[in-house]
């Protein structure tokens, strides 16, 4: 590799990592995803212009046909359906992480011997094991995500011993895979732990269940900068490696930090759900009767309190209610009301969706607080407006074991005076657990579309 193209790489690598800095933090975040569009500009930029790059036809026509597929998908993706979007583009890691690898491997001019061509196998054999698992592993959360597969466990039997089996199984094929030398048996051997590794990617996603599905996708992500990395080792390309590994980790550490903030074991959930007994809820109906409220009692409610804390959720990016809802907490502030959000880590269905919704529709920030920032006060709050949240407000997260969602951590919001909840029906949420919260006796319900009703109730107080 020339100097150039080496320093190039090396300012883009810096512009990634500027990028991962930025995104730390709200304030930041638009500078961060400049960024990393420059980072990116300067590497495709450089590798475009470097000596290993020949066949520019070609190259322009991929680029081409990449680029009107990916400008008319981000056109077209509703914000809701952006999960799946991300889970689609995973899969393309992991697919071109698999062809790459095969490509690799049959390519004739590739001839090494001893010790580098062990590594080379291996590489080989590993990029297409991680890109087989996540690209069926991004298409079993693309599915449960666009509800074309159930969002329940699939509990097949012995399906731990399943796993495990596929893993030592594929060991041994690695073994054999890296003493042989191009014959047949490799390419036999090569196949074989290609299908194993596709089952074993739909296989572990399939088993976890909806209300685990933020972690699953944060760990796709990190699959896909493991897969990158890979890709990077087989293409000889340090910026691939290096890219691939920051991906890689910061979506474990993702992971990790959702897995904390949902109070589930991360080695549970990356291996399948192992250690969850999968049992179902048995849904009872014995919670009683809901109260319905109307728009006019809502607004009394409200222009009585001192203190209002609003709890957003998936609904209110469906609704596109964020413009109306940040119209009634200006509205309310100049009343002289202390007015603040509760965001809990996994509302919505994309990490941070709520804060990016209230900051796109100019909620100030110091107003936007963080679940354990804020539970402890909703005790001493006169009202709260759940606006189309279900999962995350769920008691029985605390009060019902063997429930789904039992020992997440949820927003306390029946602790307040008053609970009013915002959304069309009585139906469940993403987990589809029945919720209690709705049969309490400081509860009501104000059924109809979020951004209706809100609109309702700014033209009201
Ligand atoms: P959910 O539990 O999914 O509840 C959303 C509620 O919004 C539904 O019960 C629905 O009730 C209501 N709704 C839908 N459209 C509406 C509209 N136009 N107007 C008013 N209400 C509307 O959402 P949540 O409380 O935000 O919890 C998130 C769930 O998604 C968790 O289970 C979480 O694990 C899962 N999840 C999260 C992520 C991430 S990373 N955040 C990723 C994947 C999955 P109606 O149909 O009755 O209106």
């Amino acid at each position: 590799m020339n100097t150039a193209l080496s320093m190039a790489y090396l300012l883009a690598a810096v512009f990634f990592i500027l990028s991962l800095g930025g995104l730390s933090s709200q304030e930041t975040a638009r500078r961060g995803i400049v960024y990393g569009m420059t980072g990116m500009l300067i590497a495709v930029v450089a590798t475009v212009a470097s000596a290993s790059v020949q066949a520019y036809g070609l190259l322009a026509i991929a680029m081409s046909v990449g680029a009107v597929i990916g400008l008319a998908l981000a056109h077209r993706v509703e914000m809701t359906a952006m999960p799946q979007l991300v889970a689609l583009l995973h899969s393309f890691v992991g697919l071109a992480a698999m062809l790459i690898g095969w490509g690799a491997h049959l390519d004739p001019r590739i001839q090494l011997s001893g010790a580098e061509a062990v590594i080379h196998s291996t590489e080989v054999y590993l990029g297409v094991f991680i890109g087989a698992i996540t690209m069926t592993g991004s298409w079993a959360a693309f599915g449960k995500l666009q509800g074309l597969l159930s969002s329940k466990p699939l509990m097949l039997p012995f399906r731990h011993g399943l796993n495990a089996a596929a893993l030592v199984v594929s060991v041994v094929l690695l073994l054999i895979f890296v003493t042989d030398d191009h014959t047949a048996l490799g390419l036999t051997v090569l196949a074989i732990m290609t299908i194993i590794a596709l089952l074993l990617g739909a296989h572990l996603v399939a088993a976890i269940g909806g209300a685990d599905m933020p972690v699953v996708i944060s760990m796709l992500n990190s699959y896909s900068g493991w897969a990158a990395a890979a890709t990077g080792f087989m293409l000889g390309n340090d910026l691939l490696i290096i890219t691939g590994a920051l991906v890689g980790s910061s979506g474990a550490i993702l992971s990790y930090i959702m897995c904390r903030a949902m109070n589930r074991s991360f080695i549970s959930v990356i291996l399948g759900g192992f250690g969850s007994d999968g049992s179902a809820v048995v849904e009872d109906d014995s919670y009683g009767e809901a109260r319905s409220a109307t728009h006019d009692d809502v607004a009394e409610w409200m222009r009585e309190a001192d203190s209002v804390i609003i709890a957003p959720g998936y609904g209110m990016a469906v609704a596109h209610a964020q413009q109306s809802v940040a119209e009634l907490t200006s509205k309310l502030r100049k009343q002289g009301k202390t007015v603040r959000f509760a965001i809990h880590p996994v509302a919505g269905r994309l990490p941070g969706h709520m804060n990016v919704l209230l900051a796109e529709a100019n909620v100030p920030y110091d107003i936007v607080l963080e679940m354990d920032e804020i539970n402890a006060d909703f005790p001493n709050t006169d009202v709260v407006l759940v606006i189309g949240a279900n999962d995350i407000v769920n008691p029985d997260a605390q009060e019902k074991p063997g429930s789904p969602i039992a020992g997440m951590p949820v927003l306390e919001v029946w602790k307040a005076r008053k609970v009013v909840t915002l959304k069309r029906s009585m139906a469940t949420g993403y987990a589809g657990v029945g919720n209690p919260l709705f049969y309490r006796d400081n509860s009501a319900m104000l059924f109809g579309d979020a951004k209706d009703s809100v609109q309702q109730l700014v033209s009201k107080v």
